[in-house]
């Protein structure tokens, strides 16, 4: 009989080892992959509600979200809803990666710094999708150490800053990570992107370091010069032109009795 120390068993055993372990390591990812699905979709909806500042901690997330939001994506071109697409199976982050259905922004353009742009984006309404109270819109742009990936919810008149919030970003704690701070989240809330009856394709919303004044500015973060101008840059990109400008027209129509 072979001893227990020949070559022969250790390499049994540890080639058994290697299958019981690998098989338990597979089930495991296949069996909590629809957990981990369901668990970033679950983010993504509170995410949503809170920077419309309607979800208040406690609440169930899936009912508050089945109860007040409508996603719709929209040709960012024309800024018209793009019925084409389902919004629960449209990802703009994919969309934004394919040169079929995305565009690549010159330097002059990309002052978020994204490289390529998706063609068609989700936002999601709140309210009457007809006449929503708030727009949800998604941004992403450049910080100092990475991009950084959030969304701004505006009022129904395409024009009154709710919120700003992002949920992906890599930024110092304590520096450009204040970006996450309450109070400094809190002095977005009544600010105005564009200049009342002015240039809707020219955006006036930016970060003033020392003493922001006036609806048109917010506080910088302190210490984070360069994550501040990014804040400024991405949100400059994606209510321009470039971004949702063509799409928020329709609302600041609506809200002057036009079409
Ligand atoms: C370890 C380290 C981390 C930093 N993190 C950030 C940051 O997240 N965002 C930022 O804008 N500046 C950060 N800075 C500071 C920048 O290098 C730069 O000094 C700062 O943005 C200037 O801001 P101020 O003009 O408001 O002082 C960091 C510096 C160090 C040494």
């Amino acid at each position: 009989m072979a001893s227990n120390n020949s070559i022969k068993k250790t390499l049994i055993v540890a080639f058994s080892l290697c299958v019981v372990c690998s098989v338990v390591v597979s089930s495991a990812a296949v069996v909590l992959k629809p957990k981990q699905v369901q668990n970033q979709e679950l983010d993504r909806k509170s995410n949503i509600l809170q920077v419309t500042e309607l979800y208040k901690p406690g609440d169930n997330v899936d009912e508050k979200y089945a109860e007040l939001i409508t996603p719709r994506v929209v040709d960012l071109k024309t800024g018209k809803y793009a019925d084409n697409l389902d919004p629960e199976t449209y990802d703009q982050f994919e969309a934004a990666k394919d040169p079929a259905t995305s565009r690549t922004l010159s330097g002059e353009q990309d002052l978020a710094g994204i490289g390529r742009q998706e063609n068609y984006a989700t936002v999601y309404l709140v309210g009457n999708p007809d006449d929503p109270e708030q727009i949800v819109l998604p941004i992403r742009g450049q910080g100092l150490w990475g991009l950084m990936e959030g969304f701004l919810s505006v009022r129904g008149d395409g024009n009154t800053i709710v919120g700003l919030s992002y949920y992906d970003q890599s930024e110092t704690p304590g520096l450009g990570g204040e970006v996450d701070n309450p109070r400094w989240k809190a002095k977005w809330d009544g600010k105005k992107i564009y200049a009342d009856g002015g240039d809707y394709q020219d955006p006036q919303i930016h970060l003033v370091k020392g003493g922001a004044s006036g609806e048109y500015q917010v506080d910088a973060l302190s210490g984070a010069s360069l994550t501040s101008r990014g804040v400024t840059n991405m949100l400059r990109f994606w209510l321009s032109d470039e971004g949702f400008a063509p799409y928020l027209a329709r609302f600041h129509h609506d809200s002057q009795g036009g079409a």
